[in-house]
């Protein structure tokens, strides 16, 4: 019997240089390069400086999965590649080494679509079957609701954010509190410190009748309280506004998904994409499901950001 294909996947779509090598369902490898400290003093991703690390990181990278698995280049079945969305020099640097390696092993090429890939990722921790499933995907580039009928195959949208993305929400409100880049996780941290009941921010688009967001507003919300306060803008205000904006974003993003689950009669939600990890995201929805009766899935922490396994999967 022919055991199950061995692939490797490159992602580049954005700061991550990833490799990830897997068996059918089996994890072996799932090497990350970020060149998130690069873009930290700029407060978001620099595309040219993203593409520019991801030509000196890919190499390196592909041999340490190698090793890493213990995988012989040439035994491979195929490779795979994000091909898209993403930024397009940085695609460029992944989708070129995936090419070469297709080449030069005689191996075919898959480009992969990144929103996709997140989804899918949930089925390379467990083994039992999760779709049809409604998906909720965020990251720092993209927000989707999606409709997983089959994971393998037929995935549709049924929401996204009509300007920025939760995670760039999460990135750019933390960078006016003055706040570390990526901002999701400093943002969250903080705002388990603030008052509830200090401030209240919009909820935008949460009686809008369809499933898409927006989050620009929210931003600009954030932008606002803070210049109120001037320069006397103290820990304990930062804290207050941070536990604002994090509960207006949540409430949002889990009123949407239950739109959705009821919308489609499904009964199980997929969580992808950074903003996945999100604590007090995953405390609301939790107790959602507990209280409406559905499943809630998250994949493995280190598997809902960008990284290769993703795509090889
Ligand atoms: O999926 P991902 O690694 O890359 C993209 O495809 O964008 O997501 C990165 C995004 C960043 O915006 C980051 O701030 C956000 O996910 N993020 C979080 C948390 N951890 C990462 N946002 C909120 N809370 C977190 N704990
Ligand atoms: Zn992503």
């Amino acid at each position: 019997m022919k055991s199950e294909p061995l692939v490797l996947g490159i992602e580049t779509s954005c700061d991550e240089t990833a490799v990830g090598i897997v068996r059918g369902r089996t994890l072996l490898a799932n090497v990350i390069a970020s060149s998130v400290e690069e873009h930290a003093r700029f407060g978001g991703v620099v595309p040219e400086v993203a593409s520019r690390a991801h030509l000196e990181a890919m190499q390196q990278i592909i041999t340490q999965a190698l090793q890493e698995s213990k995988v012989h280049a040439t035994d491979l079945d195929a490779i795979a590649v994000t091909a898209g969305p993403g930024l397009i020099g940085a695609l460029l640097v992944g989708i070129s080494a995936a090419n070469a390696m297709a080449l030069a092993l005689d191996k075919p090429l898959y480009g992969v679509n990144h929103l996709s890939a997140h989804v899918a990722v949930d089925f390379l921790t467990h083994s039992e079957e999760r779709s049809p499933s409604i998906a909720l995907l965020v990251s720092g580039g993209h927000s989707s609701i999606l409709k997983v009928d089959d994971v393998t195959g037929e995935i549709s949208s049924l929401g996204k954010t009509i300007d920025d993305a939760a995670g760039e929400a999460f990135d750019k409100s933390a960078k006016l509190l003055g706040l570390g880049y990526p901002g999701g996780p400093a943002i969250s941290r903080l705002a388990e410190f603030g008052d509830p009941n200090a401030y209240q921010l919009p909820r935008p688009m949460l009686h809008s009748k369809n499933l898409d967001f927006s989050f620009s507003g929210l931003k600009t919300a954030v932008l606002t309280l803070v210049k109120k306060h001037q320069t006397n803008l103290c820990e304990q205000d930062k804290a207050d506004i941070a536990r604002a904006f994090v509960d207006a974003i949540v409430e949002v993003l889990v009123a949407k998904c239950l739109a959705a689950l009821k919308q489609t009669g499904m009964k199980r939600l997929v969580i992808a994409g950074g903003v996945g990890a999100n604590a007090q995201l995953r405390a609301s929805l939790n107790a959602a499901a507990a209280k409406k009766r559905f499943e809630v899935f998250y994949p493995e922490l280190a598997l809902c950001t960008d990284n290769g396994a993703m795509i090889a999967f």
